[in-house]
C-alpha cells in the first residue's frame, strides 16, 4: 500500500514541460481507433492545403502569361484554352487585349472553384475530425471514470477531491476544445505552409531561401511567448485545483466554518488562491494576446521582404539570383505563397498555446488514468466463495507509508459467528485492521484469511460484495431513502427493502419522513439526524446480509437514546455473523466474544470483557478513564478470571 505514486502527478510545484511527445501519442492511440475518420481527415486536409498552394500558383501563371508574358515559362497557363500565341505578331492591339483578358477570365473562374473547393475541403475535414474528437473525448473520459473507481481508498485520502475535480472537468474541457478546434488548424497549417516551402524551393532556391529568412524568427518567437504560456497555463490550471478545492471544502465544511467564526480566515485563505489563480491566468493571456501583433508585423515585414528581394532579383541587383532566371509572375506567386503562409503560422501560433494547454491537460488525464494502482486482482484470482464466516489474521503487518508501520505482527482468529470488539486509543490501527478485511489496502506483511483463503487471492468484487460495512460518517446519496438502502443490494424488490428496514427498527420513522420510502435525501442524507442516517445505513447492511460484518464507530456520533435503538438494530443484525465491532462505548462491547486492545498497532490484551478487566492492565485502563463516563453500569469484579493466552510471536 504505497503512496508515493500518488503525489507525483499532483505536484503543484513541477511546471517543467514533461513529455509531450509521449502525450501526443496517447491521444493518436485514441485516435487510431477511428480510421475511418481519420482517412477522411486526411483526404479533405490534403484537397484543403493544396488549394492553398495551387491558387498562388495560378496567378503567376497567369501573370507570366497574359499581362507580362514571359519566354522563360512556355508551358504557363496550361490550363487555360487560351493560347496566348493566338494573337500572333500582326494582330491589332485590340486582339491582344481581347486574348489576354479572356486568358485571365479563364483564370479567375478557376480560382473561384478553387475557393470553393478549399472551403468544402476544410469543412469537411474539420466535421471529420470533431467526429473523431469527440468519440476519443468520449473513450479517454470513460477511462478516467473507470480509473477513478478502480483506484484505492488511499488515492483519495491522499489527493483532494478538488484536485481531482479539475482533472476530470477542465482538463477533459480543454482537450476537447483543442480536439474540436485547434488539433485541425495545426494540421492543415502545418501542411499548408510546409508544401507552400517546397514549392518556393522547387520555383526559385535563392529567392525562397531569401524570402523564409524570418520564418525562423516567427518560429524562435512562437516558441518562446508559448513557452511561456503554457507555463502559466499550467500554474492557472494547478490553482484552479486549489480553488476549486478550497471551494469544496468551505461548503463541506460550512458548520465548523461558522461554528468556530472562521468565515473571515476561510474567505480571506479562498481570496488568496483565487488571487495566485488570476494572476496566472493574466500571465497566460498576456502572453497570448502580445504574440497575435507581434506575428502580425512579422508577417508583413516577410511580405516586404518578398516584394523587395523579388523586384531587386529581376532587375539583377542580387547576387544570388539570376534575373534570367526568375518572372514577374513568380514574384506574384511569391507573394501569394507568403500570405498563406503567414496566415497559418500566425494561427499555429496562437492555437499553439491553446494545444500546450490541451497537452497538459492531457498530461494530466493520462497521469491519473496511469496512476498505479495499490490494490489489484491478481492475475489468477478467482471468485471468493460464498462466506461463511472464519477469520484469521497470521502476523499481518501494514503501512501507509513505507517504514512506518502500522500494524505490527498483528495475529488473530474468530469463529464463525463471533463478535469481535476492537478497543483501543485514537489512532492505534483498528480502522486499519478492518480495513485490511475488505481488501481495501493490502498488507505488507503477513496475510488476511477468510475461511482459510488469503482475501489477496480472490477478487475484489466478490470479495466485497460479502462484507457489510458501517461507518461513523455515513454518506448518502441524493436520491430516495429507497434507494439509498437498495444500494446494500441493487436487485432487491421495495418489499425487502422494508423488510430489511423493519429488521434494523428504521422502518417507523421512514414512514414519519414526508414522503416515506420516496423522500429525497440531500447530499450526505441532509435533513435527517445523524442516527437516522446511521439506521439507513444499518438497514443497507442488513439488506445486503453479508456473512461478515464490520462498525467501525458506527454510534459515536449519536446520542444515547437513539444508540439504545441503534443497538437493538445491531443486536438483532449481528446474531450468527462474524462481526467485527469497533466501539468507544461499553454497552456495545460486553457482550463480545473476544476483545482486542490495540496499542500503537499490537494486540496488547485479548480476552472476554471479564477477563480482561479482571487482568487490571490497560484494557482496564482505558475502561476506567474512557467507557465509565459514558455507560452507568459500574465495573463488575468477577470472580474466575479468564484471559486468553496471546499466541507466541505476537
Ligand atoms: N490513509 C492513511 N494514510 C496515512 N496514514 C494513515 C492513513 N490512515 C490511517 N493512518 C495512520 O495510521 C494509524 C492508525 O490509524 P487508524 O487505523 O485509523 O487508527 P484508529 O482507527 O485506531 O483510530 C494512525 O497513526 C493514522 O495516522
Ligand atoms: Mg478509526
Amino acid at each position: 500500500m504505497m503512496i508515493d505514486g500518488a503525489r507525483r502527478i499532483f505536484d503543484r510545484e513541477t511546471l517543467k514541460p514533461k513529455n509531450t511527445l509521449a502525450t501526443l501519442r496517447r491521444f493518436g492511440s485514441y485516435f487510431a481507433q477511428h480510421p475511418l475518420a481519420l482517412a477522411l481527415v486526411s483526404i479533405f486536409i490534403i484537397g484543403a492545403a493544396w488549394t492553398s498552394v495551387i491558387a498562388p500558383d495560378l496567378v503567376g501563371q497567369a501573370v507570366d502569361c497574359y499581362i507580362a508574358p514571359s519566354p522563360l515559362r512556355p508551358d504557363a497557363c496550361w490550363y487555360t484554352t487560351v493560347d496566348p500565341a493566338w494573337f500572333g505578331a500582326n494582330a491589332g492591339e485590340a486582339a491582344v487585349v481581347a486574348t489576354r483578358l479572356a486568358g485571365v477570365t479563364q483564370v479567375v473562374v478557376l480560382l473561384v472553384l478553387v475557393y470553393l473547393f478549399n472551403a468544402v475541403c476544410s469543412g469537411l475535414a474539420f466535421y471529420a475530425m470533431r467526429y473523431a474528437g469527440s468519440l476519443s473525448i468520449r473513450a479517454i473520459q470513460r477511462d478516467l471514470f473507470r480509473q477513478i473507481h478502480r483506484l484505492s481508498l488511499n488515492f483519495f485520502s491522499k489527493n483532494e477531491a478538488g484536485d481531482i475535480m479539475s482533472r476530470v472537468t477542465n482538463d477533459i474541457d480543454t482537450v476537447n476544445q483543442a480536439f474540436s478546434f485547434a488539433l485541425m488548424q495545426v494540421l492543415l497549417g502545418t501542411l499548408t505552409v510546409t508544401w507552400i516551402i517546397i514549392r518556393m524551393l522547387q520555383t526559385s532556391v535563392p529567392y525562397a531561401l531569401l524570402s523564409l529568412a524570418i520564418v525562423p524568427v516567427m518560429i524562435l518567437m512562437t516558441y518562446w511567448f508559448s513557452n511561456q504560456a503554457r507555463k502559466a497555463f499550467r500554474q492557472a490550471r494547478s490553482n484552479l485545483g486549489s480553488v476549486n478545492a478550497g471551494l469544496q471544502e468551505s461548503i463541506a465544511g460550512a458548520r465548523e466554518v461558522q461554528a468556530f467564526n472562521r468565515e473571515e480566515e476561510s474567505i480571506a485563505k479562498f481570496e488568496a488562491s483565487n488571487n495566485a489563480n488570476r494572476a496566472a491566468n493574466v500571465r497566460a493571456s498576456l502572453f497570448t494576446s502580445a504574440l497575435n501583433p507581434v506575428l502580425e508585423a512579422l508577417g508583413y515585414v516577410s511580405l516586404g521582404i518578398v516584394v523587395v528581394v523579388g523586384g531587386l532579383g529581376l532587375l539583377g541587383r542580387i547576387a544570388f539570383i539570376d534575373p534570367a532566371t526568375l518572372t514577374i509572375g513568380m514574384v506574384f506567386a511569391f507573394v501569394g505563397y507568403t500570405q498563406r503562409a503567414n496566415q497559418p503560422i500566425q494561427q499555429i501560433a496562437l492555437l499553439w498555446t491553446n494545444l500546450q494547454s490541451a497537452i497538459a491537460g492531457g498530461e494530466r488525464i493520462f497521469g491519473l488514468i496511469d496512476e498505479p494502482l495499490e490494490v489489484v486482482d491478481a492475475p489468477d484470482a478467482k471468485p471468493m466463495p460464498p462466506i461463511t464466516g472464519a477469520v484469521r489474521f497470521e502476523q499481518v503487518t501494514a503501512e501507509y507509508v513505507k517504514g512506518e508501520p502500522v500494524l505490527r505482527g498483528v495475529s488473530f482468529e474468530a469463529q464463525v459467528g463471533q463478535m469481535v470488539a476492537i478497543v483501543g486509543p485514537t489512532g492505534a490501527g483498528k480502522t486499519t485492521i478492518i480495513n485490511l478485511l475488505p481488501r481495501f489496502y493490502d498488507v505488507t506483511g503477513g496475510a488476511v484469511k477468510i475461511d482459510g483463503i488469503d482475501v489477496r487471492t480472490v477478487t475484489q468484487d466478490t470479495l466485497r460484495s460479502q462484507i457489510g460495512i458501517v461507518l461513523q460518517d455515513t454518506f448518502l446519496f441524493s436520491t430516495s431513502v429507497l434507494e439509498n438502502i437498495r444500494y446494500g443490494r441493487p436487485d432487491a424488490t421495495d418489499e425487502e427493502v422494508q423488510a430489511a428496514a423493519q429488521m434494523v427498527a428504521a422502518h417507523e420513522f421512514i414512514e414519519r419522513l414526508p414522503n416515506g420510502y420516496d423522500t429525497l435525501l440531500g447530499e450526505r442524507g441532509s435533513g435527517l439526524s445523524q442516527g437516522q442516517r446511521q439506521l439507513i445505513a444499518i438497514a443497507r447492511v442488513a439488506l445486503m446480509n453479508p456473512r461478515i460484518l464490520i462498525l467501525d464507530e458506527a454510534t459515536s456520533s449519536v446520542d444515547t437514546r437513539t444508540e439504545r435503538i441503534i443497538q437493538a438494530a445491531f443486536e438483532k443484525l449481528l446474531r450468527g455473523r462474524t462481526s467485527f465491532v469497533i466501539a468507544h462505548r461499553l454497552s456495545t462491547i460486553r457482550n463480545a466474544d473476544q476483545v482486542f486492545m490495540l496499542k500503537a498497532g499490537e494486540i496488547v490484551e485479548r480476552g472476554t470483557h471479564q477477563a480482561l478487566l479482571a487482568h487490571k492492565g490497560a484494557y482496564y485502563e482505558l475502561y476506567m478513564s474512557q467507557f465509565r463516563a459514558t455507560d452507568d453500569a459500574p465495573p463488575p469484579a468477577p470472580a474466575a478470571p479468564r484471559l486468553t493466552p496471546q499466541p507466541a510471536g505476537d
